[in-house]
């Protein structure tokens, strides 16, 4: 987060508020979410992107009803994928027409409560959701917006991408085969769809702009074919999100700006060499905007010198308030936020509190050697993919996610409680 500073006796601040005061206010562990910095990041890709493009937020890296406020507020669209997401989203007053529905396998019933509701675009993802979106479309009496989600043969990774002729994963229809070719046909027979563009995501934590060069170059091929089989020109193209961030000081991410000057630039010299008027473009970013926006606030309750080795610190929280390191051999860094120390650094590992080895939060850190119980460790970056992916594994309680703003803290997710977990549990 941007705003974090040092107070005169060593212990960090976000937004003025001392983390100790914050600490104990809100307990441990705790997620602290600088409302300034997400709207900041909002109005950077909005204004970036300009109006003739949308902005769509990625609610799967972070979606809560107060999110969904300064989203709306900041003239963002909203892209969900999930029945669940969406009812956040309607419930917090995003008007429908500027919310996405996403999806490999969207049940019936999502697909009613998003039609009903009127959503903006259903991005549709293989033959079997064509039919079945048309079949709600016209029961409702509906002609429903949609995309068609294309898989270009891209892998892309954070940095580096591989261009291949086909990809072996679930999302998407293929244009290397003629899948995505066939979709089009389908989606312009039937009456109650209105086929308004193609839509690709090729990856995420993504830092090298060459592979959303060759997804643009293959889309707009489709557009060019699409038009000469059909005369047809679809007036939307969605790049999908993946812009990467830094969660250590290797990772050198893109600003907004020139990441929408570079995805113009590919689209706008695509269509001209293919005669085609410039589609309408938007964009899905999810981690680039929350992201940065928050930190991990935890407690230490063990230190472990390992002789030779490093030392194991063991915090309040783990793998169940961050499942990335567990899952991606994620790279985070690690601070002691509550005051500062001289003593030399240590080689030391983050570790949870679960009943597993692999429960790392941060793999390779430098801790001062004086750590000690009760000292607090913040870990940056956590915004996105931390609390939308926490678990109850150990039945541990997720945490709450606290929003800073102007010297002020207040809960927009309150911790779980014992009571709620044990609710469930009807046995
Ligand atoms: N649009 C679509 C269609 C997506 O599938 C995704 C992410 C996004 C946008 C947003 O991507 P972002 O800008 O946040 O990278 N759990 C993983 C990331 C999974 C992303 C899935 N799709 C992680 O923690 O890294």
């Amino acid at each position: 987060s941007r705003t974090v500073t040092r107070n005169d006796d060593g212990a960090a601040e976000v937004g003025g508020l001392d983390v100790r005061a914050l600490a104990e206010e809100f307990g441990t562990p705790a997620y602290f979410l600088d409302e300034a910095d997400f709207r900041a990041r909002c109005r950077a890709w909005r204004s970036a992107f300009g109006q003739d493009a949308d902005v769509f937020y990625a609610g799967k890296a972070f979606l809560s009803r107060a999110v969904v406020r300064w989203l709306t507020e900041e003239g963002l669209n909203l892209d969900v994928c999930s029945g669940t997401e969406l009812a956040v989203a309607l419930d917090a007053g995003m008007p429908a027409e500027r919310i996405a529905l996403h999806g490999n396998n969207k049940s019936t019933a999502e697909i009613e409560r998003a039609v009903t509701a009127g959503v903006g675009r259903i991005v549709l993802d293989s033959y079997q959701e064509i039919v079945r979106v048309a079949a709600v479309a016209q029961e409702h009496g509906v002609r429903q917006r949609v995309q068609i989600r294309v898989t270009v043969g891209v892998e892309a990774h954070t940095h580096e991408f591989i261009a291949t002729a086909h990809e072996d994963q679930k999302f998407g229809l293929a244009l290397a085969d003629g899948m995505a070719a066939e979709a089009v046909r389908r989606v312009l027979r039937l009456d109650s769809l209105e086929l308004v563009g193609i839509h690709s995501h090729i990856g995420s934590q993504i830092f090298d702009m060459a592979g959303f060069e060759v997804a643009a170059r293959r889309v707009v091929s489709l557009l060019a074919d699409v038009r000469d089989e059909h005369g047809v020109e679809l007036p939307e193209i969605d790049l999908g999100g993946g812009l990467g961030i830094a969660y250590t000081s290797e990772d050198d991410p893109r600003e907004p700006q020139d990441i929408a000057k570079a995805l113009n630039e590919i689209v706008t010299r695509e269509c001209e060499a293919a005669d085609l008027r410039v589609p309408r473009l938007s964009v899905e970013p999810g981690r680039a905007i929350v992201g940065p926006t928050a930190f991990t606030l935890y407690e230490v309750g063990t230190v472990k010198p390992l002789e030779g080795l490093r030392t194991y610190v063991s915090v309040d929280g783990g793998m169940s308030d961050n499942i990335r390191t567990a899952l991606y051999d994620a790279e985070y860094t690690v601070a002691l936020v509550s005051r500062t120390s001289d003593a030399p650094p240590m080689l030391s590992r983050v570790v949870g509190k679960h009943c597993e080895s692999g429960d790392i939060v941060v793999k390779d850190a430098f801790l001062p050697s004086d750590l000690a119980p009760g000292d607090l460790v913040a870990v940056p970056a956590t915004g996105a993919y931390c609390r939308a992916m926490a678990s109850n594994y150990n039945h541990a309680l997720r945490p709450p996610v606290v929003a800073v703003a102007d010297g002020d803290a207040r809960v927009i997710v309150r911790r779980e409680t014992e009571d709620d977990l044990l609710r469930l549990d009807v046995g």
